[in-house]
């Protein structure tokens, strides 16, 4: 594992290594000489930052930056400080492009002020070529772009920067590789996030994530396991296991393994308390996963179940092969199985050709599932999707008046459903000290509802029974039992 590895015993004089993950932490030992040697010349520390952008699994891929930089030397910063400024980005959405763009603009003008700060890209976007385009001519200042395969080369591009003193692009389009055992420096101290899969087959009409995070990989289940084990003996309480489809695990695995199969070997982790786990496609939910999840003691009783549309004749325009029908048959399954699950939903408002009888059915299964919370999209037209190229797209004004009733009906709904739990005991995991209130600790309780309880940091990572004394909408306040 990386704690054992002392950058300074590499010789950086010799040739690379060709192996990995040696030859990356060759390149960590190089960039590390480098930051050492401007930090002399400074007079001070360097500084870093990295700004994450989109999902669960950017944000486990930037404290897989942050270990690379803290490795080589540089201390944490605010983006606005830092002499090395490092975007993750998203492009699910145009939304998150535009967002990057006009981040971008700021930074140049910081940089043209210290032109030895060093400003990379990477993550989803840098996966369209026409990103990469723009990159290339209108933010010209730009010093290190690469993608979402080659992340855990990120030392050796950097490695490849500061020789050259040139702009680095290296994109891949797709690969095979997973390189394990690299540094990543946690966020929190008791939880974090686990990859258990790359990739995603499924090419929903609408989606450019297939495009971007190429095809579906796993793990093995030893190198997940022996990665938990070491999370859990530093400390680590809860794990989320993370995939676009976690649903579909093991399937391209030489010895294939089910994603039920994987979770029973994580139950057995001793001193891990918690397993959550996102995404999970509907279509690929199976009955076993339904009783591993009712007989466990550690998995987190709440599923992330994106259902995008409640219309049949939209899912099936979306490619998500399941219907409306089949879609409340599985919530019934699962709420049979597990009455007090929490159950969690995506939306996406205004797919192409959506009728007004069409969004009536998505109010209607809303209605009908009565979701904990719902993350609602407009839908964003992605360029190279299928869907982009459908006729008949939904105008601007009607997909924003059908998104506010949408809301609207999610957030009465979540309000009603999440208040049952009012006098209740629950068990919290704390997360941190109150913002508001120092006098107080926040917590997630097991169905993902956070609860705000008097006590201090030292609860912080500790799993404490707290009774449910009011409802407040979406969260409760409490006291310790
Ligand atoms: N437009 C709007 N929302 C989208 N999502 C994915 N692609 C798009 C798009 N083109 C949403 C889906 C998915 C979530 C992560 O983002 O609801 O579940
Ligand atoms: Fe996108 Fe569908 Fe894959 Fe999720 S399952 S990442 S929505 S293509």
């Amino acid at each position: 594992m990386y704690s054992s590895i002392d950058l300074d015993k590499i010789n950086i004089n010799a040739a690379p290594p060709a192996e990995e993950p040696a030859r990356q932490y060759y390149f960590m030992a190089k960039c590390r000489q480098h930051v050492r040697e401007e930090s002399a010349r400074l007079g001070r520390p360097l500084g870093a930052a990295v700004v994450n952008f989109g999902c669960q699994m950017n944000a486990r891929d930037a404290e897989k930056l942050q270990g690379i930089l803290e490795a080589i030397g540089y201390e944490t910063a605010n983006e606005d400080e830092a002499d090395f400024v490092i975007y993750n980005t998203c492009t699910v959405r145009e939304n998150a492009n535009l967002r990057v763009y006009g981040r971008l603009g700021q930074l140049g003008k910081r940089k043209r002020k210290n032109p030895d700060m060093i400003i990379g890209l990477c993550g989803c976007m840098m996966q369209e070529p026409e990103v990469i385009d723009k990159i290339r001519k209108s933010f010209r200042f730009v010093d290190l772009v690469f993608g979402t395969h080659n992340i855990y080369k990120f030392a050796e591009l950097m490695a490849s920067r500061i020789e050259s003193g040139d702009m680095v692009i290296d994109i891949w389009k797709d690969t095979d590789a997973i390189v394990e055992d690299l540094p990543s420096k946690r966020k929190y101290p008791f939880k974090s996030g686990v990859n258990i899969m790359f990739g995603c087959n499924n090419f929903c009409s609408y989606c450019i994530v297939p495009y971007v995070r190429g095809r579906e990989r796993s793990r093995s289940p030893e190198d997940i396991i022996r990665e938990i084990e070491a999370l859990t003996a530093d400390g680590v309480a809860e794990v989320m296991l993370l995939g676009q489809n976690v649903n579909s695990y093991g399937k391209t695995l030489k010895e294939p393994v089910t994603f039920a199969q994987l979770l029973g070997k994580i139950e057995k982790i001793e001193g891990l308390k918690r397993i959550r786990f996102m995404t999970s496609h509907p279509k690929d939910l199976s009955d076993e996963l339904i009783e591993v999840m009712a007989g466990s003691k550690k998995i987190c009783r709440h599923l992330h179940l994106p259902v995008q549309s409640g219309s049949s004749r939209i899912l099936q325009k979306m490619n998500r092969r399941y219907t409306k029908e089949q879609y409340l048959a599985l919530v019934g399954r699962l709420r049979d199985k597990m009455p007090d699950i929490s159950l969690t939903t995506d939306i996406i408002v205004g797919f192409p050709g959506e009728t007004e009888e069409d969004f009536q059915e998505t109010m209607d299964l809303v209605r009908k599932v009565r979701y904990d919370s719902a993350f609602t999209f407009l839908y964003s037209r992605r360029t190279g999707t299928p869907a982009a190229a459908m006729e008949d797209q939904v105008p601007e004004n009607v997909m924003k008046e059908r998104f506010d009733r949408l809301l609207s009906e999610v957030q009465a709904i979540a309000a009603e459903v999440c208040s049952i739990h009012e006098g209740h005991i629950a068990e919290v995991l704390v997360e941190n000290v109150n913002e508001q209130d120092a006098g107080l600790v926040t917590g997630r309780m097991s169905n993902n509802i956070l609860v705000h309880f008097p006590g201090d940091a030292g609860l912080i990572g500790k799993l404490i029974m707290v009774r449910l004394t009011e409802a407040k909408g979406f969260y409760y306040m409490g006291e310790a039992v």
